[in-house]
């Protein structure tokens, strides 16, 4: 019975903490997958060296998706100069090496801000994106992004229609998220270009915290998808702190109760062997007598004295 609670106790403190465990995707990876989708649509009957404009659902409106069909070798080779915004120089290796891949271009327009928020700073050019894909299956969903790096001189992305700074603002920098969606910042080439290395999503920002924070361009778009994102960021991770906070002392309290649970089972335990011991008689211990158990006397009884024996 008690065995019975503390297993109980057990699961239930296992599943308390599994959904803090479950890592869903971010919004942005999520995004990425769902473009990755729509750019490989675009590709009917495609040609390599072409760029497919992709058409995505209204829920995503202001977002452009493309995608490039190239192989390989040519991009290592030749490169390709002018893929909107990004010049692509020779030099550039995938890894790992696959024999054809598909770029794809992503400009997140209005919806930058609410998938790569950015507390403190204030985007001056829209969210880019440049990921690579292994094209032999140009049906296929959820595939992971390929690594590229820039072996020779770097790929150049040329922001067109950048906002001009806010004045009084510091100089604006460079912004580079790769997967992992962590923000990385380096000084720009020249006007409105950001050198890269690797796949990603590019911005320019200025920092803004020393400037009157300006609200948002984004603060009416509906969002497209239900989840948090966008400005909710904030609030968002508060409240993973919060339910973390709030898990873990319901977890410590379980695992207090399953203590206890645990010691009392045990002191039960001991006292149904104590009871059994006593109704036994303690001098009585089981032996084996031929194939059943039975109670033994031991010899610790006051022996036997033979009358005579006083007989002086
Ligand atoms: C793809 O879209 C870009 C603008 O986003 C446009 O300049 C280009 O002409 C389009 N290409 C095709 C083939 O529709
Ligand atoms: C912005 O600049 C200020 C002053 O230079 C600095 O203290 C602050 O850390 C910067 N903000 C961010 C988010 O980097
Ligand atoms: C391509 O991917 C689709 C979707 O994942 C799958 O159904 C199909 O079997 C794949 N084709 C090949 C040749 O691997």
């Amino acid at each position: 019975m008690g065995f019975l609670i503390c297993a109980c106790l057990l699961q239930l403190l296992f599943l308390g903490s599994s959904p803090a465990a479950a890592q869903s995707p971010s919004p942005a990876r999520a995004l990425d997958a769902m473009l990755q989708d729509y750019a490989y649509r675009a590709f009917v009957r495609p040609h390599t060296g072409i760029v497919y404009n992709a058409t995505v659902p209204a829920d995503l409106a202001g977002v452009a998706v493309s995608g490039l069909r190239l192989r390989s070798g040519s991009l290592r080779r030749k490169g390709f100069s002018d893929y909107f915004e990004f010049s692509i120089p020779p030099g550039v290796i995938v890894q790992p090496y696959v024999e054809r891949v598909v770029l794809v271009y992503h400009n997140l327009g209005e919806l930058s801000e609410k998938y790569y928020p950015l507390p403190g700073y204030t985007y001056l050019s829209p969210i880019l994106g440049l990921l690579v894909y292994d094209a032999a299956n140009l049906s296929a969903t959820g595939l992971s992004e390929l690594s590229i790096v820039a072996s020779g001189s770097p790929i150049s992305v040329s922001f067109s229609n950048v906002r001009a700074v806010p004045p009084g603002s510091p100089a604006p920098q460079c912004v580079w998220f790769d997967l992992d969606g962590v923000p990385q910042f380096r000084g720009l080439e020249a006007n409105n270009v950001c050198a890269t290395y690797r796949r990603g999503h590019f911005s320019i920002v200025v920092n803004s915290s020393e400037v009157a924070p300006a609200p948002g361009p984004s603060g009416a778009i509906a969002p497209p998808i239900p989840t948090n994102g966008g400005r909710d960021k904030g609030s968002s991770d508060a409240w993973k702190i919060a339910v973390g906070v709030v898990g873990g002392v319901i977890a410590l309290g379980l695992l207090a109760l399953l203590l206890v649970c645990f010691v009392r089972y045990k002191r039960e335990k001991k006292m149904e062997v104590m009871e059994r011991n006593a109704e036994v008689g303690e001098t009585l211990r089981m032996a084996q007598v031929g194939r059943s158990q039975a109670p033994v006397a031991l010899g610790t009884r006051t022996k036997p004295v033979i009358e005579s024996e006083y007989v002086a």
